[in-house]
C-alpha cells in the first residue's frame, strides 16, 4: 500500500494523531473557533477551547464531536482537515487513515465519518472501534480463546467490551462519560447554590478534586464563579465530597453498563474475566478512585491502563504495524466508497 499511514482517535473531547514511523504526534482538544457570521475557523484545538466563555459574539467555539459527529458536518470536516494537515505536514500523498469510531455507531454516523475522512483529503480508509483499539494499545493479549474487559472511558462515550480471539464478543456503549460529570458539577453549583460558572471552571474541579469514591481526607478548593441572584462575580469553596455526590449518579451509571454487559457475557467468558480483570483505558478512568470503585462494587480485579488517553491511538498504530492479522478481524484499508 503507498503512502502515509495515519492513525487518528476522534474523541469526543480530544483528538490524537499518530503517524506512520513517527508516533504519537498531536493530540488537540476536538474543538474549533469560528466566525459566527462567515464560519471561518479562527483558532482550532487547546487555543479554541480556551477561548470558551471568553469570546465575543461574533466567535462561536464549536465541538463538533460533542452531541454526534454528524450533527455540524461542515465544521467537523474542517476540523478534521486541519488536523490531518497539522499531523503530516511536509506529505504531499494523501494519507491512509485508519480511525477509532464507538462500537454503536450507527449507519450514518459511520457514513459521516466515512465522508469526513475521504473529504479531508483520505486516500484510503479503515474505521477501528474504540474498544479494539483501546486493547491493542493497552497490551491486551486477547489471541486465545479467553475473556478480558475493557473498559474506554471518553469524554462522550464509555465503550465497554469483552475481547476474546482478537475480536469483540460482546460490547456496549454508553453516550454520556466524562463530559456529563462536568455538566453535573455545573448544575450543581447552579442548583444547590446559586453559582454559575464556565466549562473549563467545571472541568478543573473534576480533575482536581472530582471523585468515583470518597477520599479519606476530604479536600477543597477555592474557584471563582457567579452569583446567580446578585450578578457579581465571586470566590466559593467547593469540597470534594460535594462534588463526589455531584458525579455519582452518572459515576454509578458506568457500573450498571459493566454489569449489564457482564450478564450477556457467556459463563465462560465471564469467568475468565473474573481471572483476567477489567482494563481501563480512556482520560476519563483517571478519575480518582474509578479503579477502586468499579474493583470493589463488581468484584472483579481493575487494572488502569499506562497512558490510559493514548490507548486508542496507540491501539491504531500497532494496527498499522500488524495490518495482516487485524486484516483476519475484518480491519482492512479500503478506499472510501467501499466501506
Ligand atoms: N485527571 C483527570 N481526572 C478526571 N477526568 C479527567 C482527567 N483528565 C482528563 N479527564 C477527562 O477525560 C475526558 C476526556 O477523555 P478522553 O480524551 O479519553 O475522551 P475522548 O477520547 O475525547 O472521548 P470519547 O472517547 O468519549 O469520544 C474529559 O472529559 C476530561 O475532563
Ligand atoms: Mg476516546
Amino acid at each position: 500500500m503507498t503512502g502515509l499511514c495515519l492513525g487518528i482517535d476522534f474523541g469526543t473531547s480530544n483528538m490524537t494523531a499518530y503517524v506512520e514511523g513517527r508516533g504519537i504526534v498531536l493530540s488537540e482538544p476536538s474543538a474549533v473557533a469560528c466566525d459566527a457570521y462567515t464560519g471561518r475557523i479562527i483558532a482550532f484545538g487547546r487555543e479554541a477551547l480556551e477561548m470558551t466563555g471568553r469570546t465575543p459574539k461574533s466567535i462561536t467555539v464549536k465541538r463538533p464531536f460533542y452531541d454526534s459527529a454528524v450533527s455540524d458536518f461542515n465544521i467537523t470536516v474542517r476540523m478534521i482537515k486541519r488536523f490531518v494537515d497539522r499531523a503530516c505536514k511536509g506529505t504531499i500523498l494523501k494519507p491512509n487513515i485508519i480511525a477509532g469510531i464507538p462500537s454503536d455507531i450507527t449507519e450514518l454516523e459511520r457514513k459521516a465519518m466515512r465522508d469526513a475522512l475521504e473529504m479531508s483529503g483520505a486516500c484510503r480508509i479503515c474505521l477501528m472501534e474504540h474498544s479494539y483499539a483501546a486493547a491493542l494499545g493497552a497490551g491486551v493479549s486477547f489471541s486465545k480463546p479467553e475473556g478480558t474487559m475493557v473498559i474506554d472511558i471518553g469524554g462522550g462515550s464509555v465503550d465497554i467490551a469483552v475481547v476474546s480471539m482478537d475480536s469483540i464478543a460482546v460490547s456496549k456503549t454508553t453516550r454520556f462519560a466524562s463530559e456529563a460529570f462536568t455538566d453535573d458539577i455545573i448544575k450543581y453549583l447552579r442548583r444547590e447554590r446559586d453559582i454559575e460558572i464556565g466549562y473549563l471552571t467545571a472541568d478543573y474541579i473534576k480533575r482536581t478534586i472530582g471523585g468515583a469514591v470518597i477520599r479519606n481526607e476530604e479536600i477543597a478548593l477555592i474557584s471563582k464563579g457567579r452569583n446567580i441572584v446578585t450578578g457579581t462575580p465571586i470566590n466559593f469553596e467547593i469540597t470534594s465530597t460535594e462534588v463526589y455526590w455531584a458525579i455519582k449518579e452518572h459515576v454509578d451509571m458506568i457500573l450498571q453498563g459493566v454489569k449489564e454487559l457482564l450478564s450477556k457475557t457467556s459463563p465462560e467468558l465471564s469467568g475468565d474475566i473474573y481471572e483476567n480483570g477489567i482494563v481501563l483505558t480512556g482520560n476519563g478512568s483517571l478519575l480518582f478512585g474509578m479503579d477502586a470503585f468499579l474493583e470493589s462494587a463488581s468484584g472483579v480485579p481493575v487494572r488502569l491502563a499506562k497512558n490510559p488517553g493514548y490507548c486508542v491511538a496507540k491501539g491504531l498504530e500497532n494496527a498499522v504495524h500488524d495490518r495482516k492479522k487485524v486484516k483476519k478481524s475484518g480491519y482492512e484499508f479500503v478506499y472510501a466508497e467501499s466501506i
